[in-house]
């Protein structure tokens, strides 16, 4: 059995722990919270046979677990993933990776020395539907890509977590890094934002943000907008000189479809099978019990593509 263990017990741990049973071999070992009572209870609730824990750091070096996930907020992804790497834990870290490059390279030099497993719980980039489009644009479906345009929004800006700067809140850590990754995993490690307009509230956080990101010189683009005041259609598509691809659900794989120059449809796949963040913890699993320290779907170097980019956003903002 692989034994996940789960520190943090808000919406996203709970949605984990769910998408757990999904997964054959695996389970929900133990969970851990800042509280004992309140891993008592999420473990009642939502995995009755996990072992709940009242500390993060007495979780970091339980032996069973051979995998961590880390669902805190932002601000805490880096001290909490650095804790259990040190006590010589695999990681996977939820999404922003860290607030910072400077962070990620810090999390993967201590990885890289104690030949510990470290993971962005980008979930999108375990779908299917986007390994297909990856492979459409790869085989050169719809040519040179020339343009990317991604949108993702959610009604959220009551959730706390979206709105404290001490937690590392934002309509861009929290959607943007989606979007952003989108264009790196077509474009490469090598873009950079060329212009990001953010309109904030009066504390400061950004509430919308629209950004443009490229190589340096002539080549594609991708443009995007993420917002936590409204849902959006989430929709994407990939513009190549041959033709395009539309996704539908840039944040969660509905559809996509391959159209040629006259806009004509050629194929189209539905998601289907297991769920995105069970696929990620498949992920990993497999990963690690093939002796690497990095998921083939999410690698290093594109986590900390995402975290500069993500640096030099804030900064422009
Ligand atoms: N992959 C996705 O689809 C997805 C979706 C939503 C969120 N996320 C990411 O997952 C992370 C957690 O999001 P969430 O929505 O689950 O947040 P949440 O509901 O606020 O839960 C965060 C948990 O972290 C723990 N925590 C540790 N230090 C904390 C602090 N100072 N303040 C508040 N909580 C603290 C708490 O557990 P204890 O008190 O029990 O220790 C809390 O329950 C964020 O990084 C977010 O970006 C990912």
């Amino acid at each position: 059995m692989f034994n996940v263990g789960i520190i943090g017990t808000g919406s996203i741990a709970t949605k984990m722990a769910e998408a757990i049973k999904e997964l054959r071999g695996a389970c929900v070992y133990a969970v851990a919270s800042r509280d004992l009572d309140r891993a008592k209870a999420f473990v009642k609730k939502n995995c009755p046979k996990a072992k709940p824990v009242g500390s993060y750091e007495e979780f970091a070096y339980m032996d069973e677990l051979d995998l961590i996930y880390v669902a805190t907020p932002n601000t805490y992804h880096y001290e909490n993933a650095l804790t259990c790497i040190k006590a010589g834990k695999n990681v996977l870290i939820e999404k922003p990776f860290t607030m910072s490059r400077a962070e990620a390279d810090s999390i993967f030099t201590e990885a890289k020395n104690r030949g510990v497993f470290v993971c962005e719980a980008m979930w999108t980039a375990f779908m299917p539907l986007h390994k297909t489009m990856l492979k459409w644009v790869r085989e050169g479906k719809i040519g040179s890509v020339r343009y990317i345009s991604s949108n993702l929004g959610y009604n959220i800006e009551n959730v706390k977590r979206l709105t404290d700067p001490a937690l590392g809140g934002g309509a861009y850590l929290d959607l943007g890094v989606y979007t952003t990754h989108l264009a790196v995993s077509i474009l490469g490690e090598n873009i950079e934002p060329k212009s990001v307009y953010a309109r904030k509230l009066s504390n400061g956080i950004d509430r919308d943000v629209t950004y443009i990101l490229g190589p340096q010189g002539d080549g594609a683009i991708s443009s995007s907008y993420v917002t936590m005041s409204s849902l959006t259609d989430r929709d994407g598509a990939i513009v190549g000189e041959k033709g395009y691809i539309k996704l539908f659900n840039i944040n969660n794989y509905e559809r996509i479809e391959l159209h040629d120059d006259t806009g004509a449809l050629v194929e189209a796949y539905d998601q289907e099978g297991l769920s995105g963040y069970s696929l990620e913890v498949k992920g990993c699993k497999d990963a690690i019990e093939n002796g690497l320290i990095q998921c083939p779907e999410m690698p290093w170097n594109r986590t900390a593509a995402i975290c500069s980019i993500n640096d030099r956003i804030r900064s422009m903002m």
